[in-house]
């Protein structure tokens, strides 16, 4: 089983990257967050930092573009190759209303006429890298992902990670596993993932190609979690944390054999993430603002008095921080 970093915007970034590569590097992938194509021939400058290979060492990085336009994928997928990555995602599932108002992400899954276009040219493109795909089940929860897998299946798609959840249920509700096997169930896809189509397909897939590698991703908090989805599901090839490879950073140690984080290894975690950001030279605000965000996921596996949490929470400056941190470093149990 391999297992992968999902991708997470704001949150695993260059610098979280970095960090979580630093103390725990057993992830067989790292997803970055999604590259929004614009008019211009360049990546937008932030954008293009947070991907550009000098700060992505030794990473085993895979880029995501977010987009509707099948000549922007191009453009931006062909500086992404130049760079050196080998295989390049497309985003089929970003529910934001500021994404999806403007028929990106999960929107592109309403329409598969659409989105079978958007794959014939993309696909009618000579890549020297991978296309893979990062999939929901559909915009709205009466949403056909049998109709949605059909066009996948039309396409040499390398992985297909599938969050079984619609647009609708955000990431709220439990992982629609009923949904998710139709990839393994559906019409198209009666041999194995990964096989090639030789002619033997079933007789109305006259265009279909291959079947993808399936990746599975949502709400694997634990190595039970994994155990139970890759017991039920023996065809998948991998695993992709989210939430719950931010709550618990050995997460993907754990998921390949090794021990759970140690109190140790979780200060030191925390102390490089805090330098990294803090060297950004971030205004104070902006900086605890971050250190927030990261205990909002902390907290789910880290135990510690719930009165020194809340005044860290109420820290306005660094030294109210550090000094509470002080206390919570003597306090906490893993
Ligand atoms: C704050 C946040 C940011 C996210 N950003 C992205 C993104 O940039 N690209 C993407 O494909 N998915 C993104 N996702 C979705 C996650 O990659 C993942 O599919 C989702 O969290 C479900 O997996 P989990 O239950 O393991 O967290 C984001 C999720 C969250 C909570």
């Amino acid at each position: 089983m391999n297992y992968y970093l999902a991708p997470m915007d704001s949150v695993t970034d260059y610098i979280y990257r970095q960090v979580a590569w630093r103390h725990f590097p057993y992830w067989d992938k790292m997803f970055a967050p999604f590259i929004q194509p614009n008019d211009k021939p360049t990546i937008v400058p932030k954008e293009d930092f947070d991907i550009h290979p000098d700060n992505n060492l030794d990473i085993p990085l895979v880029p995501q573009i977010l987009t509707c336009d099948p000549e922007g994928f191009i453009r931006v997928g062909n500086i992404l190759e130049d760079y050196g990555y080998t295989e390049i995602n497309l985003n089929l599932g970003c529910p934001a209303r500021v994404v999806v108002s403007k028929s990106k992400g999960s929107a592109m899954l309403a329409d598969t006429h659409n989105l079978n276009q958007f794959f014939q040219r993309i696909f009618e493109h000579n890549w020297k890298a991978k296309i893979s795909v990062k999939t929901r089940l559909g915009l709205t929860d009466n949403a056909d992902f049998e109709e949605i897998l059909d066009v996948f299946f039309r396409y040499p798609i390398d992985e297909l990670t599938i969050h079984p959840r619609f647009r609708s249920d955000f990431y709220g509700g439990e992982p629609r596993l009923e949904e998710f096997e139709k990839v393994f169930t559906s019409r198209h896809a009666k041999f194995n993932a990964g096989d090639v189509c030789k002619g033997d397909c079933p007789t109305d897939s006259s265009q279909h190609v291959s079947t993808p590698k399936v990746c599975y991703n949502g709400n694997i908090f634990s190595t039970i979690d994994a155990e139970q989805i890759s017991s039920r599901y023996p065809e998948i090839h991998s695993i992709m944390c989210g939430r719950g490879a931010i709550s618990d950073p050995s997460l993907g140690r754990q998921l390949n054999g090794g021990a759970p984080m140690s109190k140790d290894e979780f200060i030191d975690f925390h102390n490089d993430i805090y330098e990294s950001y803090f060297n950004l030279g971030l205004k104070e605000r902006h900086f605890l603002h971050k250190m927030m965000e990261m205990w909002s996921y902390w907290i789910k596996i880290v135990k510690c008095d719930d009165e020194l949490l809340k005044k860290l929470r109420q820290s306005n400056t660094v030294e109210e921080y550090l000094s509470v941190m002080k206390d919570i470093e003597k306090n906490l149990l893993l």
